[in-house]
């Protein structure tokens, strides 16, 4: 489940604009700085791939991103970004998710979450609207290689983990499947690449 080749193809910002190939896709989505781009970096193993940055609003269209040629790695811009202009945060909003309901080749959405802190209440809204709309989706809990802080709530990334679950459990059918990342150290890497080729041969 390698990746052996990763390319960057296009940005846009309608899903009609997308790569019209048919090839199978998995969008990464979640709050701007959870770590999207990074994340995307660390699966293929290259450094600057996706661009990524300290400040959050960074990516700001649908990037694909052809993998070994047979599938598309798909980074978005992050939602709850308060200091971007209003506009322009409506336009992010409204365009990943008319992608979500009518991309016919997204396999499943990947909503990422930062582990080293608690539960934000958009992630919550977030993860309820996916739910409602029966959108396949897999939880990633990005930053599990920081340590728990005082001014963080105080909880280990296991106890944040295990907190976000449990207030999500309502808004799905079943328990949407989960893995614990840092793309500091990789951990998760071969895991989400695994999980990625499975989905893809169902
Ligand atoms: P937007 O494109 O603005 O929505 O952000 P993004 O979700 O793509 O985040 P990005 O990958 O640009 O990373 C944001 C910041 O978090 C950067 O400073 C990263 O270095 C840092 N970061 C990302 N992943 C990790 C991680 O696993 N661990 C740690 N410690 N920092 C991380
Ligand atoms: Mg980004």
């Amino acid at each position: 489940a390698q990746v052996s080749q990763a390319e960057f193809v296009k940005s846009s910002t309608r899903t009609e604009d997308c790569p019209s190939d048919g090839l199978p896709e998995f969008a990464l989505v979640g709050r701007s700085n959870v770590g999207k781009s990074s994340l995307l970096n660390s699966l293929v193993r290259r450094k600057r791939l996706a661009l990524t940055s300290k400040k959050p609003g960074k990516t700001q269209c649908i990037n694909h991103f052809r993998i070994n040629d047979s599938w598309y790695l798909v980074d978005l811009p992050g939602f709850g970004y308060a200091s971007a202009p209003q506009d322009l945060r409506k336009d992010w909003d409204k365009f990943t998710k008319d992608y979500f309901l009518n991309r016919s080749t997204l396999v499943s959405v990947f909503l990422l979450i930062d582990a080293s802190i608690p539960a934000k209440k958009i992630d919550l809204e977030y993860a309820s609207w996916l739910g409602q709309n029966q959108i396949p989706m897999t939880l990633i809990f990005t930053k599990c290689d920081k340590r728990k802080k005082k001014k963080n709530g105080g909880k280990r990334p296991e106890e944040n983990v295990q907190d976000f679950q449990e207030l999500i459990r309502d808004f799905f059918q079943a328990a949407p499947p989960w893995i614990m990342t840092s793309s500091v150290t990789n951990q998760g890497r071969d895991e989400i690449l695994l999980h990625m080729a499975q989905l893809r041969n169902y």
